[in-house]
């Protein structure tokens, strides 16, 4: 028989780095441009299948807002894996990244699995350069690719990046964390996070 374990996941993050739509295109398959912040913390779960073993989800996602910030502990107790995400757009995003990962490793699980994940990365590459599925501005692309040149249009978005990769990549090491750039809208590094943390938690 099949070999199914449940695992406890919370979701930590400043307010509006993409907590919510990062669950919601794990669960779904989805992104809304106009997601509402949470409230308190909202509760999902989804399975995730390895090729030895089936992990069931139950996702925590909590609400970024600074007068949320005492209920986390509630939603961290116990956790078997986090993930804590910043926005590549946003510096100081990544620095309270930082002090949830300080405050899970003094109070968390020991043997929490925790995943740093850069997320928003749509906004700082050309829209060429995105694995997703093509968007109907692709066309358009395509229609404008005689008239206008290519190095314009990845100049602007590039400039959005306030965390460089490498930065956020070498700190993720040195803390012990998983890291992955990812992005919600696309969907690129999604799936990625919760089949490497699966494959990190242990066969019980
Ligand atoms: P709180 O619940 O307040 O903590 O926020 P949150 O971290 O859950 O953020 P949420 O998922 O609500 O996203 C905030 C805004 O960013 C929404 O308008 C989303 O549509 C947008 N957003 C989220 N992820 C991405 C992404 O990967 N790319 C882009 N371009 N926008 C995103
Ligand atoms: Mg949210």
């Amino acid at each position: 028989a099949e070999r199914s374990v449940q695992v406890k996941l919370v979701l930590l993050g400043e307010a509006a780095v993409g907590k919510s739509s990062v669950v919601l295109r794990f669960v779904s398959n989805e992104f809304q441009a106009n997601k509402e912040p949470t409230i308190g913390a909202a509760f999902l779960t989804q399975k995730c299948r390895l090729e030895d073993r089936v992990l069931r989800y139950e996702i925590w996602d909590t609400a970024g807002q600074e007068r949320f910030h005492s209920l986390a502990p509630m939603y961290y107790r116990n956790a078997q894996a986090a993930v804590v995400v910043y926005d590549v757009t946003k510096a100081s995003s990544l620095e309270k990244a930082k002090t949830w990962v300080k405050e899970l490793q003094r109070q968390a699980n020991p043997n929490i699995v925790i995943a740093l994940a850069g997320n928003k990365v749509d906004l700082v590459q050309p829209s060429s350069s995105s694995p997703a599925s093509p968007s109907p501005e692709g066309e358009e692309e395509a229609d404008d690719a005689t008239a206008t040149p290519g190095e314009g249009a990845a100049a602007e978005p590039e400039s959005l990046r306030q965390v460089p990769r490498e930065e956020a990549e070498a700190y993720a090491q040195e803390a012990g964390l998983l890291f992955f750039e990812t992005s919600a809208k696309t969907g690129e590094g999604i799936v990625e996070i919760f089949t490497e943390i699966a494959k990190k938690i242990p066969i019980e």
